[in-house]
This record gives structure tokens, C-alpha cells and sequence, in this order.
């Protein structure tokens, strides 16, 4: 009997093989151009973004009225409302963010940013514990905004802003928002 016959491969011809160079060497140059183009679509789309870009310092703006607060110290939240300008809008008075105010003196208001320093969560203020808390990941500040536990996660104090009054009862704030996560206040520019 005669047994199974085994196929030999037939060797490679010198055309096919020049094809597979090409595509191969062809196929390496795409992945590498894509590779290469991934961090400067990155880049550019950080160069273009207007929320990215610098000059997003802000000056004072108007946000509430000296009578508008309790004269018992107790904090008040209140949305900031300005105009918002990028490389490309003018958006005219729209919410840039939000203070929690406090009259300390008959004529004196401290402002706190409402955004927790540490991964930027909004804090609550609690009238029962008199003191602010991160639903977050719990951290507490006093009404100072200085850090009332030291369980707190948060990395430095509530971001007190600055404060004008002007025309005998308007409260003026310096609206700022500042890096979460670094012990120092760094503005967001
Ligand atoms: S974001 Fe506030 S404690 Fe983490």
C-alpha cells in the first residue's frame, strides 16, 4: 500500500515576498505618523482651548449687599455672576462660581470659595456643627475656613478671597479659583 503523501510548501516567490516587504514597511510608517500625531493633537487641543489659556484673572465683582447677611456671623452662599470672556465668546453675566460670605464686624465680610482645596468638591455649611463640611471624602473647616479636623484630606485651608465694600454696602469679591490638591494657594490662570 502506498501511504499519505505529504505536502512539501512550495518556496516563496521573489514578487510575493517584495509585496509583503512593502506592505509591512508601509503598515510601520502609519502607526508610527499616528503615534507621533497623538501628543501634537494634545497639545494643540490645549493651546486652542480657551478655558486652558491664560487670562482668566479676574478683577472684583459685585455679589451681594452688606444687609443681605445674617449680623450673627452665620454664612451665607451666593453665586458669582460676571462676565466670562475666551479666545472665542463673550458670554455677558453668567455664574463663574460661588462664595460663602460671613459678616464678622458690622462693616466686615469675609469670602470663602465654596470649592473644597482638596479635589474640588463644593462644601456645605452646617448651621447645627457651626462649620463647613466635603461630601466628598469629609473634610471640615471652621468658620474661618481654616481646618477644623485633622482627619480632613483637604491639603490647606478653605480659599479665603478678598473683599471690598463699597458705597457703604456693597460687597465687592476678588473671585479666584486656585489649584486643588497643593498646600499652597496656587490661582488657576
Ligand atoms: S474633595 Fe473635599 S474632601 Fe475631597
Amino acid at each position: 500500500m502506498v501511504g499519505p503523501v505529504e505536502r512539501m510548501e512550495e518556496p516563496e516567490r521573489p514578487q510575493e515576498s517584495a509585496r509583503r516587504d512593502f506592505v509591512k514597511k508601509a503598515g510601520s510608517i502609519v502607526i508610527s505618523g499616528l503615534a507621533g500625531a497623538i501628543p501634537t493633537c494634545a497639545a494643540l487641543t490645549v493651546f486652542l482651548d480657551p478655558l486652558q489659556r491664560k487670562g482668566q484673572r479676574r478683577d472684583f465683582v459685585h455679589v451681594a449687599s452688606l444687609d443681605s447677611l445674617p449680623s450673627d456671623g452665620t454664612p451665607r452662599q451666593f453665586s458669582v455672576i460676571a462676565d466670562r470672556t475666551d479666545a472665542w465668546n463673550k458670554s455677558p453675566r453668567v455664574p463663574i462660581g460661588a462664595v460663602y460670605l460671613r459678616k464678622t464686624e458690622a462693616n466686615q465680610v469675609i469670602a470663602l470659595n465654596v470649592v473644597c482645596p482638596h479635589a474640588g468638591c463644593f462644601v456645605e455649611y452646617s448651621s447645627a456643627q457651626k462649620a463647613f463640611s466635603c461630601p466628598c471624602h469629609n473634610s471640615r473647616f471652621a468658620l474661618d475656613g481654616t481646618i477644623a479636623d485633622r482627619k480632613s484630606p483637604s491639603p490647606r485651608a478653605l480659599d479665603a478671597l478678598e473683599v471690598e465694600i463699597r458705597n457703604q454696602s456693597e460687597i465687592w469679591v476678588k473671585f479666584q479659583n486656585f489649584i486643588a490638591g497643593h498646600a499652597q494657594k496656587i490661582p488657576v490662570s
